[in-house]
């Protein structure tokens, strides 16, 4: 499973990407208005700082401005994923980046169906948005296991599933019993999975066993 980083905060891709847990980032204007920074010049750092795909995406809603936005940040690195929001221009723009060869990241999805349409118009990935389903008390996880049936059903789709608006540990290994491609982390999810009481307590004992032999390794 690849774990991207769902954060425009390049202190923090730093970070996770030093201890190998970094496989692509994904923003989106949101995550961009927080970090409070030029969109391209954010999106191009953090480019330079993973090589696996950094997902940018666009603002305007209609096909010309959105078509000419996507090729625009495509052109910041070479491992930008333009993202689109599942709208009926933003799947006529994801057929005409994907084209030309650009990989395109759909964005809030909420239904099979819509992810159906995701991978028809060529997407590389569809973001269905788990947290926000479970938000309005529908489990989100009954989407990812109906795209994903969905989609092994038709080998010929490359799409790959990212589920996004994760908010805890549990959707992530959810995720991963169901086989979803990628999973998208706000970077203090991926610190709670790292954490476990037990581990702490462990490492305590084993550590004040070691202080009494007197010893050091090195
Ligand atoms: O990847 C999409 C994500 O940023 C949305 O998360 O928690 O705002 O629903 P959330």
């Amino acid at each position: 499973m690849k774990f991207f980083v769902d954060t425009a905060e390049v202190a923090e891709i730093r970070a996770l990407s030093e201890a190998g847990l970094v496989d692509g980032v994904t923003t989106n204007p949101s995550l961009i208005a927080k970090s409070g920074r030029k969109m391209a010049e954010v999106i191009a750092e953090i480019c330079e700082i993973t090589p696996g795909p950094v997902s940018a995406e666009v603002t305007a809603t209609d096909f010309d401005t959105m078509l000419a936005e996507g090729r625009f940040l495509r052109g910041i690195a070479r491992n930008v994923a333009v993202k689109v929001p599942l709208t009926e221009a933003g799947l006529s723009v994801c057929r005409s980046l994907a084209d030309e060869g650009t990989k395109v990241n759909v964005t809030l999805c909420f239904s099979a169906a819509q992810a159906l349409l995701a991978a028809k118009a060529g997407a590389a990935y569809i973001s269905p948005f788990v947290g926000r389903l479970d938000d309005i008390a529908y489990d989100g996880m009954l989407l990812i296991a109906d795209i994903l049936k969905i989609y092994r059903n038709y080998s010929y789709f490359k799409t790959e599933v990212l589920v996004a608006s994760i908010r805890h540990p549990v959707h992530l290994v959810e995720a991963a019993k169901l086989g979803a491609e990628v999973a998208t982390l706000p970077p203090n999810v991926i610190r709670q999975l790292i954490k476990h009481p037990l581990t702490d307590r462990g490492l305590e004992s084993f550590l004040a066993d070691w202080r009494k032999t007197g010893q050091s390794i090195l």
